[in-house]
């Protein structure tokens, strides 16, 4: 039984180094299982799960296997194949005399598959690990393979500021060059950021208004209704800021704001990416002070479930000054964006799980409607929702029927994934297969690393410095006070989820509470 129809890409052995954690368990075996049912795995392909533990194939593969179930996959010939082809092999990463234990075997895989010596490295492993181990496979002739092909993956945290992400990088590609470095955002891999750019640049409606001119404000923001979920011993060294600001909220802002790219391949679109990075405006002490809020929950409530504060969570220091949410308003200076705000928030243990980037369209002057009290209305929005659900809204206003003129904000809501039978991929799947093809658009390039480093670590070594206060919010609440005050000083105020938007109707500005 072959895993795949056809799939067109070429053979490989995924190597996952971490096989038997969180990361391997949750997103990569249902992705690969996912792959596999779909038909969008290389036809000779194998998998090699390294671990530390002492395991059989045969226990590696009930792991996987529950693992792909767990997440809803169900288990035809094709993943029973996929899995037929999952080994483990025992080493200790640290352990140099295990290396060319892994390079013989490999080797022997390639005979068994037909593999033709083509490799993917996945470091589901903690950072410290990746030069470690880049550096061992360098040293074994893993990394330089000639006539075949090598791949690194490795996920975040890719360092904890600048000069550790530094070091991190010189390690990993004094073994691997740039070119074979996956450096995975995962949000990269949600289906409604790869429709950003068709939404941007395919469309009229929205691209020649894409700009200061007709763009009052934008707004990312992304809650999670989760806490720390037990990872409280890394999530206190990190805080939002480095675990959700440095990379998946700094990676939306570029696809929202970046300049149409000269070409659709990878280095193209991220050198697009790597400039609005570039242009954010420096942050002095004032600035990070007024317009950086830090909040962490406390204890409360969300769907009537009782839930601990921060400070409660296993693993937390009960004095814990770690942020769990953070709000900030920046600017990009640019031609395109000069005099625009761009908020972002992201926190846990907020009302609801939803990530969206919401675009509020400047107002008409105010002659013909607007001004008028019995007229409600609202702000041309346009959100582009990324999860739960996956689409487009935007609110416009025109004539409420059966009136004489009065005005009300409409709303056109376009759902991708509210209808059976459409599934996006989850992010993991569609980043697995980039990697199987060598497209690493997806993926995030050094210099966007380095600069959104370079961005956080201003707030980051502020904080430090000087100490700075978390202001305490109810878990199940929308976060400190202070990102309201932020926001109300310059007369602008959080647009709450679409999920929101599209209940009562507006009492004011065209928005209403949850
Ligand atoms: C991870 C963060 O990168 O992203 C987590 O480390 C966070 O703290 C998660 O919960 C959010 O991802 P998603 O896909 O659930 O929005």
């Amino acid at each position: 039984m072959t895993i795949t129809a056809a799939s067109g890409l070429e053979p490989c052995v995924l190597v996952i180094f971490g096989a038997t954690g969180d990361l391997t368990r949750r997103k990569l075996y249902p992705a690969l299982a996912s792959l596999a049912s779909q038909g969008r795995l290389p036809d000779s392909f194998a998998v090699v799960a390294v671990g530390r533990r002492e395991k059989t194939d045969e226990i590696v593969r009930e792991e996987a296997k529950d693992a792909a179930v767990d997440q809803g996959n169900e288990i035809d010939t094709r993943t029973s194949a996929l899995f037929g082809r999952l080994h483990y092999l025992q080493m200790d990463f640290d352990d140099a005399g295990a290396y060319p234990r892994l390079r013989d075997f490999l080797t022997k895989l390639d005979t068994v598959y037909h593999t033709r010596r083509n490799r993917i490295f996945f470091l589901a492993v903690a950072p410290q690990y990746f030069g470690t181990i880049a550096g061992h496979l360098y040293r074994q002739g893993m990394a330089t393979n000639r006539g075949a092909w090598q791949r690194v993956v490795v996920e975040k945290p890719f360092g904890r500021n600048l000069p550790t992400a530094r070091q991190l990088n010189e390690r990993l590609t004094q073994a691997f060059s740039e070119k074979l470095v996956y450096r995975i955002d995962h949000y990269l891999g949600k289906e409604m950021l790869q429709n950003l750019m068709v939404i941007r640049f395919a469309n009229t409606l929205f691209e020649p208004l894409w700009n200061s001119r007709y763009i009052e404000e934008v707004q990312i923001s992304v809650s999670e209704t989760v806490g720390v979920e037990g990872r409280g011993a890394y999530y206190e060294e990190a805080g939002a800021l480095r675990d959700m600001v440095q990379n998946h909220m700094l990676q939306l802002l570029t696809l929202t704001a970046m300049e149409p790219p000269v070409a659709l391949d990878a280095d193209s679109i991220r050198d697009e990416k790597v400039k609005v990075l570039r242009s954010l405006r420096p942050l002095g002490t004032q600035d990070i002070e007024s317009q950086v809020v830090r909040g962490q929950y406390g204890s409360g409530a969300i769907d009537g479930r009782a839930l601990v504060g921060y400070r409660q969570e296993d693993r937390v220091n009960p004095e814990s000054n770690t942020e769990t949410y953070v709000a900030l308003r920046l600017h990009i200076d640019n031609f395109r964006w000069s005099g625009v705000p761009f908020y972002l928030r992201t926190g846990k243990r907020l009302p609801v799980r939803s990530a969206e980037i919401i675009v509020r369209f400047r107002e008409q002057p105010g002659v013909l409607y607007f001004g008028q009290k019995h007229h409600m209305l609202g702000p041309n929005l346009l959100v582009i929702k990324i999860q739960p659900e996956e689409g487009i809204f935007l609110q416009f206003n025109a004539k409420q029927p059966g009136t004489q003129s009065t005005i009300v904000p409409v709303k056109m809501d376009y759902c991708q994934n509210c209808h059976a039978g459409i599934n996006s991929p989850e992010a993991y799947e569609r980043l697995l297969a980039d990697v199987m093809r060598g497209d690493s658009t997806l993926f995030t390039r050094w210099d966007e690393v380095e600069y959104a480093w370079h961005f956080v670590d201003q707030i980051a070594s502020l904080w430090e410095k000087t100490g700075a206060g978390v202001e305490l919010y109810p878990a199940g609440d929308w976060g400190p006070v202070a990102a309201d005050r932020l926001l109300a000083r310059h007369g602008h105020r959080w647009l709450l989820p679409f999920q929101c938007l599209l209940g009562e109707r507006p009492e004011d500005e065209g928005l209403s509470d949850c």
